[in-house]
């Protein structure tokens, strides 16, 4: 499938989705999310697909944002319509993704871009990563689920304090308050994502996937996370990657799981 804003490779069971607007700094159109969301879909679709990791291209920018010149004459209606249209289409859509995905925010990620690595599975940023919630200085708030997701991450002070100020904290920071994981030169940002990819990808998808939907369970209202749990927990005892991961510990060997 050939896009005109992203770019999407397979390798070695890795998918890499790159955002390809760097003139524009990865900025988010309707056009950019419409693509993403199909390159989600395919790859969490494929089952030689293990992680997917997703990226801004150039030296410069994550995803500096939603695309501000697609909605800058918007009124109340349109832009209620934008912001359901994101979280169905690529925020919500990627966060309950059953395929893990990691962020390598390799600069700027701004407002639509701080979100949208937020709705990523996790997130691992280059030195020169700035990252922000800059809305308010336009007269509006965060859309794509930043202000729910930015204090899940990080509490609720300091969320407030990110989003008042439309402040941005740098890579250091970002790993203090928990909201990356690792930090790692920009040379090093791609390599470091895929051990980490390669990693996950040695171990049972079927359980990962368990996994996330089960952890995503705690933010759901409405729902018990702890019974959800429990579903998962029996489900994963029906599979052949359970009867491939117990039986490879018993017989000292490594674990070849089918993914089923
Ligand atoms: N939407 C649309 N275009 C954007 C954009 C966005 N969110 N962010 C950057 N761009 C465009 C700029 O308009 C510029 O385009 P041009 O060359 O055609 O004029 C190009 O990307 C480069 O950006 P520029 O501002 O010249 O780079 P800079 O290094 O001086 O500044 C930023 C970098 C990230 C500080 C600055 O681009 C910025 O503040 N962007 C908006 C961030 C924001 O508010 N995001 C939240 C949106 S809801």
């Amino acid at each position: 499938m050939s896009y005109k804003n992203i770019l999407s490779d397979i390798n070695n069971g890795i998918t890499t989705i790159t955002i390809n607007r760097p003139k524009k700094l990865n900025a988010l159109n309707k056009e950019t999310i419409e693509e993403l969301h199909k390159a989600f879909e395919i790859a969490n679709k494929d089952k030689a697909c293990k992680v997917i990791i997703l990226t801004g291209r150039g030296d410069k920018a994550f995803v500096a944002g939603a695309d501000i010149s697609e909605f800058a004459d918007f009124n109340a209606k349109q832009g209620s319509e934008l912001a359901k249209m994101g979280q169905d289409l690529l925020f919500d859509f990627v966060e309950n993704l059953s395929t893990p995905v990691i962020a390598a925010v390799n600069g700027f990620a701004l407002g639509g871009g701080l979100e949208l690595a937020m709705a990523c599975h996790f997130r691992i940023a280059s030195d020169n990563a700035r990252l922000g919630l800059p809305e308010v200085s336009l007269g509006v708030i965060p859309g794509y689920g930043g202000t729910q997701r930015l204090p899940q991450l990080i509490g609720k002070g300091r969320a407030m304090e990110l989003i008042m100020t439309a402040g941005m904290i740098d890579a250091t920071q970002a790993l203090n308050y928990g909201l990356v994981n690792h930090v790692t030169s920009q040379e090093k940002l791609v390599s470091f994502c895929e051990d980490k990819a390669s990693k996950i990808s040695r171990n049972s998808s079927v359980a990962i996937s368990a996994a996330i939907k089960a952890i995503n369970a705690n933010y759901k209202d409405g729902i018990n996370g702890f019974d959800e749990e429990i579903k998962a927990f029996g489900h994963c005892f029906g599979t052949a990657d359970f009867i491939e991961g117990t039986t490879a510990f018993l017989e000292k060997r490594k674990a070849d799981f089918p993914g089923e």
